[in-house]
């Protein structure tokens, strides 16, 4: 029995894939990446603000100081979404605009700028789903050492009471972290992303402090939230897929999954660290930042796993001395963001790209889905899923963006396959609302299902926006 089986007779629109009830259509956006408003409201820097501030880190020096100035329009972007029918908006809130220095007292203008954005969203039945950390740490932190230090962890869990003290009676889904691999590897270790760091033992004891603090803060928040709330943290597993069936390339794939996958979920649903990754970053790292009763606290039961999934890619094995850039779409850094993957290589592979070079391949959703449904058990939303392209608002003032069409169509219907295959998936947002600025390709990718003119701050629905409102309102996607 699947979460199908009850709507199988349905129809819309003709022949459509139909979701079951109750399956939950949204956008999503992380504050840094929209708000702007960087120095106001008592908010202090964040290491993304240091960082776009750091000549050639960002493309075209570009920084969030402005961004969509969601910070000031936000009931409008709450209007656009009302009229993109979503049912939920995932966002995240800025630590430093609420704590402004990490770990000082608490800054009241910014607890309500996410109020009065929460209640805006209440008043058009949109339900909030609220983000803790979307990798834009306070720089005081950091420069306390980050997420290289303990002592952090214990600070993420303190913020994140805060937060539920400070919103707890309005929102019923929590997410403690974003990607945190992408703040473990690609900022200590490849140093793309902020703080910009090169050095791979660090980014092994980010890993753990950053799984330390997401415990601490699951506790903090189920102490202090109702029953019903919903606890998740959001995860972007790899789909490793190796090149050939050669015993090499497996073990190529399964070091991969283990660096992006296992290192998270296995402590986070088992209790402990995979055993070959722990071996094969030994040559990078002792693990001494592990302490004795940190698993159990990282295996803090939560309600749901939220999921963000791009592209798959294709692992295989390395033989030689290759150049240390990664080539796995996320920008060319000094460092390497694979420790103990000197033998490891991705390659790309014929087929449609997006504008970040990403595959267009929605199997790999459904891969995806099917395996964690399968090893974990827990239900899932998706939490992010969209494309890049080069859109334009045309001399009809529209704009048409038929590669994103194609491509969430391809993906909705993933998700629905996972779904009849038999796993729990509840829920799908949509990568971006709007066009945002992309971290380190600053706002030269466009990833929103509404366009953003960055000039003058117009907003102008995509045609996948209106894709994606047709399928939210029917909750089925008509069948390619
Ligand atoms: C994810 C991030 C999100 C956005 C998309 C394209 O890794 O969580 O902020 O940058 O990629």
């Amino acid at each position: 029995m699947t979460q199908l089986d009850a709507v199988e007779d349905s129809t819309v629109e003709g022949s459509a894939l139909v979701f079951p009830d109750g399956f939950v259509w949204g956008t999503a956006t992380a504050a840094y990446q929209i708000e702007g408003g960087a120095a106001e409201g008592g908010r202090t820097p964040s290491i993304w603000d240091t960082f776009s501030h750091t000549p050639g880190k960002v493309f075209a020096g570009d920084t969030g100081d402005v961004a969509a100035d969601h910070y000031h329009r936000y009931r409008d972007d709450v209007a656009l979404m009302a009229e993109l029918g979503a049912a939920a908006y995932r966002f995240s809130t800025s630590w430093s605009r609420v704590i402004p220095t990490g770990t000082g007292p608490i800054n009241r203008e910014g607890i309500d700028f996410y109020s009065r954005l929460v209640d805006e969203l209440l008043a058009r039945n949109i339900t909030p789903t609220l983000t803790l950390y979307h990798w834009d740490l306070p720089q005081e932190l950091q420069d306390a050492g980050g997420w290289t230090v303990r002592d952090t962890a214990y600070r993420f869990a303190d913020y994140a009471a805060v937060m539920a003290d400070a919103l707890g009676d309005r929102v019923a889904y929590w997410t403690t972290l974003n990607e945190p691999w992408c703040s473990a590897f690609l900022g200590y270790a490849a140093g793309v992303h902020a703080p910009g760091h090169t050095d791979g033992a660090e980014a092994l004891a980010a890993v753990h402090h950053l799984l330390l603090g997401h415990g601490l803060a699951i506790q903090a928040l189920r102490a202090a939230l109702p029953a019903k709330a919903q606890l998740a943290i959001t995860l972007n597993p790899a789909v490793a897929r190796p090149a050939t069936s050669s015993a090499d390339d497996a073990r190529a794939a399964s070091k991969v999954d283990g660096l992006q996958n296992r290192i998270w979920l296995d402590p986070l649903f088992r209790g402990r660290y995979p055993d070959d990754v722990r071996a094969f970053t030994a040559e990078v790292s002792d693990w001494s930042h592990v302490q004795d009763g940190d698993l159990p606290i990282i295996a803090t039961p939560i309600d749901v796993l939220g999921v963000n999934y791009y592209n798959p890619v294709i692992v295989a094995h390395y033989d030689g001395v290759k150049p240390r850039a990664h080539a796995d779409g996320h920008g060319d850094g000094a460092g390497d963001p694979w420790p103990g993957c000197a033998d490891v290589q991705f390659l790309d592979r014929p087929g449609r790209h997006t504008a970040m070079g990403w595959p267009v391949d929605a199997t790999g959703l459904r891969d995806l889905l099917a395996r964690l449904w399968s090893d974990h058990h827990t239900p899932m939303y998706i939490t992010e899923n969209g494309a890049a392209y080069d859109d334009v608002v045309d001399a009809d003032g529209q704009v048409h963006d038929p590669e994103r069409v194609q491509y969430l169509g391809e993906h909705f219907a993933a998700v629905h396959d996972a779904i009849a295959d038999g796993a729990d998936v509840r829920g799908y947002y949509v990568w971006s609302l709007l066009d945002n600025f992309e971290w380190s390709y600053g706002y030269s990718k466009r990833f929103g299902v509404v366009y953003v003119d960055f000039d003058s701050q117009e907003r102008t629905t995509k045609d996948s926006g209106k894709f994606f409102a047709r399928t939210a309102r029917n909750n089925a996607v008509p069948t390619p």
